[in-house]
């Protein structure tokens, strides 16, 4: 026997829906869902869609994330090309390729840009119950202003998004990362706190304490946790002009009815952002307990040598989203409407025929193939999850007629096959 392959670790087929599964992962349909509701919240906020490489160069990353971070200095899939000694690399996030095609494209002179964007990203993270080394994001960036506005037009999408979705128990957490020159002030006055509580502090907090202080105000480690429940906040030490952004986009919060909690300690794990942050926090998720999270990131595009252009968004964890959906809440989208249960010469030829002519006036309908009798096809039909059949067999095709099966109910009605097509798209389509 031929050994068997299986996917990499932490990276997971999307099944149709039927396919049972050992993991509570999305299927298919799930993914489409998603999709239809996402599109249906960003028509309504005039978002465009862009889709980037899922391979982009390894420096786009390292330079716009951060050397000091968990995803450049751990989690990249980077490889060289054997072609011409390019180094590349899985993009890990869209945000940094997203600028990377602004930048490129001069896309950026004509005032604001509303972008989108969805597909998979890859860390090279420990896989457990919401952390997978393959993974699907929906993400929107908001470039070329600067007003707060900006930052609240997009927590607000993302909450109203995540309601749409029906998601339990949601949180939104959020903090304000100052300016740049906030950081670097606020920076010593951290560290000489921090200093003092070394020897509290997990391993890794002690070495990034000296690369990248702030980062260990978001250890999740319990005794890093205790120690920096009181340590100096960021907040307490901010300019005045991103005080009264960060007060304008709390205000604006409050305005529109989102509800937040300031969390002093959120501080992100890519070195781009700079004034607000935030993340959608779920208690039906553990320790992976994101759902969503972004920020304002004013300094990327030109990082990236592109203008200067502020912007501001966020990312959404597809599987997160699915971790916390009730299985209930996704029985409908399994459904197609009929299942032409063909069977006899005559019966067989004619089904053929109607199953063609169904899907050709759009409505949804499959048949198995591989059943001939009328109790096989019943069986299928109900696997099929189907909301009807239609029997068609010899006797049925003599009389010019088929039996329609309400596969739930049991009820059937004789209906003559000439016409049947357009009466059933009057049925399915007539408010
Ligand atoms: P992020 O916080 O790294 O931000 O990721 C955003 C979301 O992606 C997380 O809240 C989570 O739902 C999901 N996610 C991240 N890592 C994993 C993983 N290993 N497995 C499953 N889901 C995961 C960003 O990526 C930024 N680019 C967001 C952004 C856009 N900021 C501004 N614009």
């Amino acid at each position: 026997m031929a050994e068997l392959l299986r996917a990499v670790k932490g990276m997971n087929d999307i099944l149709p829906p039927g396919v049972p599964r050992t993991e509570k992962l999305p299927d298919s349909a799930l993914w489409q869902w998603f999709e239809a509701t996402v599109r249906s919240v960003l028509g309504r906020y005039g978002y465009q869609n862009l889709l980037t490489p899922i391979v982009e160069p390894t420096a786009l990353f390292v330079r716009g994330l951060g050397e000091v971070t968990d995803i450049v200095e751990k989690e990249m899939y980077s490889f060289v090309d054997s072609m011409n000694g390019d180094k590349l690399t899985l993009r890990p996030e869209a945000t940094a390729g997203i600028v990377r095609a602004m930048i490129e494209h001069n896309a950026l002179y004509n005032g604001p840009l509303r972008i989108w964007t969805m597909g998979p990203m890859f860390r090279h993270e420990r896989p457990q119950a919401g952390r997978l080394r393959q993974f699907h994001q929906f993400g929107v960036e908001s470039f070329g202003t600067s007003d707060p506005r900006a930052d609240i037009e997009v927590i607000t999408l993302l909450w109203h998004l995540l309601l749409d979705l029906a998601l339990p128990n949601l949180t939104l957490e959020i903090n304000s990362l100052g300016s740049s020159g906030d950081r670097a002030a606020y920076k010593p006055i951290l560290l000489a706190f921090l200093r003092h509580q070394e020897s509290r502090l997990c391993a890794n907090c002690r070495r990034r304490m000296e690369t990248n202080p702030l980062r260990v105000l978001d250890c999740k480690v319990p005794d890093c946790r205790a120690v920096t429940e009181s340590a100096p906040r960021l907040t307490d030490h901010l300019s005045p002009e991103a005080r009264t952004h960060f007060d304008q986009v709390l205000a604006g919060l409050v305005a529109i009815g989102v509800p937040y909690r300031l969390n002093p300690r959120l501080v992100r794990g890519l070195d781009y952002y700079c004034l607000t942050s935030f993340e959608i926090t779920s208690t039906h998720l553990g320790a992976q307990n994101a759902v969503g999270a972004g920020g304002r990131y004013d300094g990327l595009v030109k990082t990236l040598g592109g203008p200067s252009v502020p912007a501001v968004g966020f990312a959404v964890g597809l599987e997160r989203v699915s971790l916390m959906l009730p299985e209930a809440s996704l029985s409908s989208l399994n459904e197609c409407l009929y299942y032409v249960a063909a069977f006899g010469e005559e019966g067989i030829k004619l089904g053929f025929v109607l199953l063609d002519e169904l899907r050709g006036v759009g409505i949804s309908a499959q048949c198995d193939y591989r059943a001939t009798t009328l109790k096989g096809h019943l069986r299928q039909a109900d696997r099929s999850k189907c909301r009807y059949a239609i029997l068609l067999g010899d006797d049925e095709a003599a009389r010019g007629s088929v039996i329609l099966r309400n596969l739930e109910s049991k009820a059937q009605e004789e209906l003559p096959l000439v016409g049947l097509t357009s009466l059933l798209k009057t049925r399915t389509f007539s408010p």
